[in-house]
């Protein structure tokens, strides 16, 4: 197509070469990103997450393949500033250059997300339940109305739900359970304190295993 017009070929092995050279710059810049994330995962994140971010080693340990690349971004930033505590992931987080943040957080946003499966039927449809129209009584908003149908997610201008799908029970309640009693504190609006707080520990464990279950 642009090599037949005459005008290309008038000047073609300059413009060859400066075709190909700059393909080839392009090409080189986007692998080293990513082979850079793909390196920080399997050196740094692989012990804990699995190098696929969906392999996570202890079940309070949370499934970051799949989360939205946004989410993960603030998380990381969160962990950072202090605005959300983990012993854990705070020196995690201190291992990935400034300028890598990004290109790790897309690389495990594009893993794929599987599921466990509920220890209890009748306690998963319970949780369903629970997701899908909260608790008017005591005041729990539905899930559903920030998660979106069956945990998928979603980002808007109002702020960033992450993908709660297929998520680890033991993880879930626990994140619950410190929205709960404001260890942790970085829900933009206290969507989750306020949330987490007018729980019961039995909805608390209905909703983690209906999740755990559920693929979106
Ligand atoms: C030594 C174990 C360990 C390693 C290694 C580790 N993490 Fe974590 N990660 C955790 C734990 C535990 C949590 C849950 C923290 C909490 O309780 O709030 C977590 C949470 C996270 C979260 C928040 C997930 C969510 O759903 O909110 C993200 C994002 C994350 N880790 C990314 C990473 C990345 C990227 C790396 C590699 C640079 C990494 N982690 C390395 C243990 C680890
Ligand atoms: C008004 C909107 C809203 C409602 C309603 C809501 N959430 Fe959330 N939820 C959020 C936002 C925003 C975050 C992300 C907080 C952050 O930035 O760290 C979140 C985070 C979470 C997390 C932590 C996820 C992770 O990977 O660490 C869990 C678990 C959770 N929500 C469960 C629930 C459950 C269960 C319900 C229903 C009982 C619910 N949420 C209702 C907005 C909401």
């Amino acid at each position: 197509m642009k090599l037949n017009n005459p005008k290309f070929q008038s000047r073609p092995a300059m413009l060859r070469g400066w075709l190909t050279a700059s393909s080839a710059a392009l090409l080189l810049g986007l692998s080293m990103g990513a082979a850079h994330a793909n390196e920080i995962a399997t050196t740094i994140c692989a012990a804990c997450h699995g190098a696929d971010g969906d392999t996570p080693i202890a079940p309070n340990y949370p499934r970051i393949a799949g989360l939205q690349k946004e989410y993960i971004v603030k998380q990381l930033n969160d962990f950072l500033s202090g605005k959300r505590k983990s012993d854990v992931m705070l020196p995690m987080a201190q291992q990935i250059p400034p300028d890598q943040i990004e290109t790790v957080a897309e690389y495990f946003s594009q893993q794929k997300r599987s599921h466990g499966k509920a220890e209890s039927r009748v306690v998963a449809s319970a949780g369903k339940v629970m997701y899908n129209a909260g608790n008017e009584e005591s005041g729990v908003p539905a899930c559903v109305g920030c998660h979106q149908p069956k945990g998928a997610g979603f980002l808007s201008s109002t702020g960033i739900y992450p993908r709660l799908s297929g998520q680890q029970a033991e993880y879930v309640k626990e994140q619950l359970k410190a929205f709960a009693t404001g260890e942790r504190s970085n829900d933009q609006s206290r969507f989750m304190r306020t949330t987490a707080k007018r729980m019961t520990d039995e909805e608390i464990d209905e909703v983690a295993q209906y999740l755990m279950g559920v693929d979106d």
